[in-house]
């Protein structure tokens, strides 16, 4: 039988785990653990860092972290990216009633905690919010255009959710464990904007009060939130429109499918026009370069999080143009068969289009990006 009394005397089971993402964070990993670990006093903590094999060996740094104090723990993914994700797993991996999750760069204000708990305990209150609106709360150092963005996308998620927190993208926040428990299966899991997930996959809608804090300056490292951010966030809203059903990745490899559609038009026009080219060569380059246009879109942008880089890129090209040239006789095979069932053309067409874009959607998720589409 397990025994569990001499562990539980050495350590106490946590009420509270701070979740601290980190992606090239080494210089930020020791600093936070060690303020944290000063305002925390009198509480029962844990800090699991959830770190994405960060190149500049932030797993290391928090091993030797982890070594010396059993209540910090490392979460290390290998081939995987995403703020979110890395938050979901962080929170599953902890059996605290409590679940904060915090940045690492130092740019959110640690010592808010004490006072987020206590809040989230008096007021029988699901979330508690570090807020930059509320008064008392401040942006920092971002840009006019970093902030206008903000601003922006935070008016669009207060239609999206129905709450009305004043800083719904805030990436820091105190979270009843079994509000995640709740809504766990509906998460989208993608992008950077985790409390906004919740709030968008909850049944219902949250107690929740807001404690601003000023947004400090990061100290050592980089953001890593760049423009992809505003197309993963746009994409997080459509999964929410769509429902957890579709997933994510094939809305994306579909509108990209689309875009495809003008390059295709755009070039067969070109070649015609100006070159002279016949309609099959014109029609043959412009299906390759169309086809080029998205498998690169694509691993930008769909597969962001798995990209292919330097010589990937070859076998990655030629699989996507070989599987979207299967698709495309499927496309057409089907299409063929229901308009000669006489199923009127639109139908049939678009029946065509949508075996087309299933096939090379599922067949490019396992063969050119490896089976990571989920
Ligand atoms: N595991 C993991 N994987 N962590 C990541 C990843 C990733 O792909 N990308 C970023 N992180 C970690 C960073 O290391 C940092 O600890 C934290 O997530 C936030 O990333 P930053 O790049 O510093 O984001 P920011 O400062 O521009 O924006 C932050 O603050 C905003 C205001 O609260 C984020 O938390 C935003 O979500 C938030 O809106
Ligand atoms: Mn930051």
């Amino acid at each position: 039988m397990f025994d569990p009394s001499p562990a539980l005397g050495a350590c106490p089971p946590p009420e509270i785990a701070v979740i601290i993402p980190t992606f090239n964070e080494a210089d930020n990993v020791a600093e936070i653990a060690r303020r944290l670990q000063a305002c925390l006093q009198g509480i029962a903590w844990e800090i699991i860092f959830v770190d994405d094999d960060s190149p500049d060996g932030t797993a290391a740094r928090v091993q030797e972290l982890a070594r010396r104090d059993p209540r910090i723990r490392l979460l290390r993914r290998v081939g995987r990216r995403g703020l979110s994700s890395a938050c979901i797993e962080g929170m599953l991996a902890s059996t605290a009633p409590y679940l904060a999750v915090i940045d690492a760069d130092l740019q959110h204000d640690e010592t808010r905690l004490p006072l987020m708990l206590e809040r989230l305990k008096a007021g029988e209150l699901d979330l508690v919010v570090g807020s930059r609106y509320v008064a008392g709360g401040s942006l920092g150092d971002w840009n006019e255009r970093r902030q206008a963005m903000s601003r922006f996308a935070s008016r669009l998620a207060r239609r999206l959710t129905h709450a009305d927190l004043t800083d719904p993208m805030s990436g820091f926040f105190l979270v009843r464990a079994e509000i995640l428990a709740d809504c766990v299966y509906d998460l989208s899991g993608v992008g950077y904007k985790i409390l906004l997930d919740i709030l968008a996959s909850v049944p219902r809608p949250l107690k929740f009060e807001e404690v601003p804090y000023g947004f400090r300056q990061r100290q050592a490292g980089e953001s890593k939130l760049d423009n992809a951010v505003l197309w993963e966030y746009a994409l997080m809203l459509l999964q929410k429109l769509v429902g957890p059903r579709i997933p994510v990745r094939f809305i994306a490899f579909s509108l990209i499918g689309g875009s495809g559609v003008v390059v295709h038009l755009a070039v067969l026009w070109f070649l015609n026009r100006f070159l002279g080219a016949s309609f099959l060569l014109g029609q043959t380059v412009a299906a390759l370069v169309a086809m080029t246009t998205n498998f690169f879109l694509n691993n930008s942008l769909t597969y962001r999080d798995v990209r292919l880089r330097g010589r990937q890129l070859i076998w990655g090209w030629f699989s996507f143009v070989l599987a979207c040239a299967v698709g495309a006789i499927a496309n057409v095979g089907i299409a063929t068969y229901l308009f000669e069932g006489d199923s009127g053309w639109i139908l049939s067409a678009l029946a065509g289009i949508l075996v087309g874009a299933v096939w090379n959607y599922a067949v490019t998720a396992v063969y050119t990006w490896r089976g990571k589409a989920g």
